[in-house]
């Protein structure tokens, strides 16, 4: 028999679910006085604290706030070296552009396998103890076969969401053999990762490829079975939305700067619009522009992007706060989109919200409302994490887990 747990006395509960039923998230919405029940991987129950069923544990939230875990759709994580410098410069006015990626290429070429898997389970955890319960992965800094295939090698170990970037810029050794590289990637380099990957992306970007290069790679992917995610418009108007949307892509990522062309397409197609306020945080540039993209009617997510270049953050609270701050989204939209938001843009029916049959994946904050993210920037809201109804801790040593972090962590049986 599959142990219960009751959290009670929830102050806020996000359930993402109006009508409290699925499958997958709905709207925004909030049940206050509430109650959850787990069972086993999945949410049981909610409802009012007052009507909640006995279980086998029960956990006291004291009027705290309950959400889905955060569902972070876009990161680049497998890689070595550190550009702090490059950041610093840019700081004191250069600006970023795409070649900075060379020297994280280089670096990541250089380091072992243990050297890469340390870095990537370090942010994983860093991303697990600030509540994301699901993550995808990039590669992208290897952009040699064996440096690509072992980096969503390495990925696989703790997320099921793989994404193969071996577009990601033209690599040194290919300057101006563009059309040779894009051949690398849509044929051997895509064969060798295509086994560890679920999606495909391209930096479709002036200095990285073009709509011809993006459109070879992501078709030879998705006749292997990958399915599409393209950056777009991050440094300046380009075809990558547009592309996205002819591919139907899950998610077109950056959006920053689109033509009203792009908006329309994008309220109008499937492909989610992921914005990563983190990024233009990290390189000064103009924040996307959220309300035109939500008052268009499209799907709106947020992510880190982290990565050691133009994003290195792992907080989903840190892009909450900057979407409310600097994008104006309102914070039930900003919550919304970093969890059920990210779910879309991963073509994900299991996480996002909490409602009977999600899987168990809900953060607890020491706060009264998910308000409260937005409000209180930089500090450390997330009490507790589950995933898939295991109490998950940074300190209790790694062990094999079913879902996305597994090797991480081992659960704890109690609160
Ligand atoms: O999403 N735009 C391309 N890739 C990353 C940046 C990578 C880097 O600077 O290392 C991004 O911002
Ligand atoms: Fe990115």
């Amino acid at each position: 028999m599959t142990e219960s747990l009751l959290i009670t006395r929830i102050g806020e509960l996000v359930t993402n679910t109006p009508g409290g039923d699925g499958p997958g998230p709905g709207p925004f919405a909030v049940l206050t006085d509430a109650a959850l029940v787990v069972e086993g991987e999945r949410v049981a129950w909610t409802g009012l604290s007052a009507r909640a069923p006995a279980a086998d544990r029960v956990v006291d939230a004291a009027g705290r706030a309950v959400l889905p875990g955060f569902v972070d759709s876009h990161a680049h994580l497998v890689f070595a070296g550190d550009r702090s410098a490059e950041f610093a410069a840019r700081m004191a006015g250069l600006p970023y552009s795409a070649g900075g990626i060379q020297s994280t290429v280089t670096a990541t070429r250089a380091a072992t396998d243990a050297q890469l898997r340390a870095g990537l389970r370090r942010l994983a955890s860093e991303m697990l103890r600030q509540g994301t319960t699901t993550f995808e992965c990039k590669s992208g800094y290897g952009l040699t076969v064996p440096d690509e295939a072992r980096s969503v090698a390495l990925a696989a170990e703790i997320t099921t969401e793989v994404t193969f970037l071996g577009a990601h810029v033209v690599p040194a050794e290919f300057a101006g053999d563009v059309a040779g590289y894009v051949e690398l990637v849509r044929g051997p380099m895509l064969a060798a990762c295509a086994p560890y990957s679920r999606w495909a992306d391209v930096f479709c970007e002036r200095g990285a490829f073009g709509a011809d290069e993006a459109r070879a790679v992501l078709t030879a992917g998705l006749a292997r079975g990958l399915l599409p995610r393209i950056h777009a418009s991050q440094l300046g108007p380009g075809p990558g939305v547009q592309l996205a949307v002819e591919l139907g892509a899950a998610s077109a990522d950056h959006c920053t700067f689109l033509t009203g062309a792009d908006v329309d397409a994008l309220a109008s197609g499937d492909t989610v619009a992921t914005l990563l306020p983190g990024a233009e945080f990290g390189t000064r540039q103009p924040y996307p522009d959220a309300r035109r993209l939500l008052a268009a009617g499209a799907v709106v997510a947020l992510a880190t992007d982290c990565n050691p270049g133009s994003s290195y953050t792992s907080s989903m609270p840190f892009c909450i706060a900057l979407a409310v701050r600097d994008m104006r989204m309102t914070t039930d939209e900003a919550v919304w989109a970093a969890t059920a938001g990210g779910a879309r843009a991963l073509r994900r029916t299991d996480v996002g919200y909490l409602a009977p049959g999600a899987r168990a994946d809900l953060i607890m904050l020491d706060a009264p409302s998910h308000a409260h993210l937005a409000y209180r920037p930089g500090v450390p809201l997330v009490r507790a994490v589950w995933q898939a109804g295991g109490r998950v801790s940074a300190e209790t040593p790694l062990r094999h887990d079913r879902v996305s972090f597994r090797a991480l962590f081992t659960r704890k049986d109690t609160q």
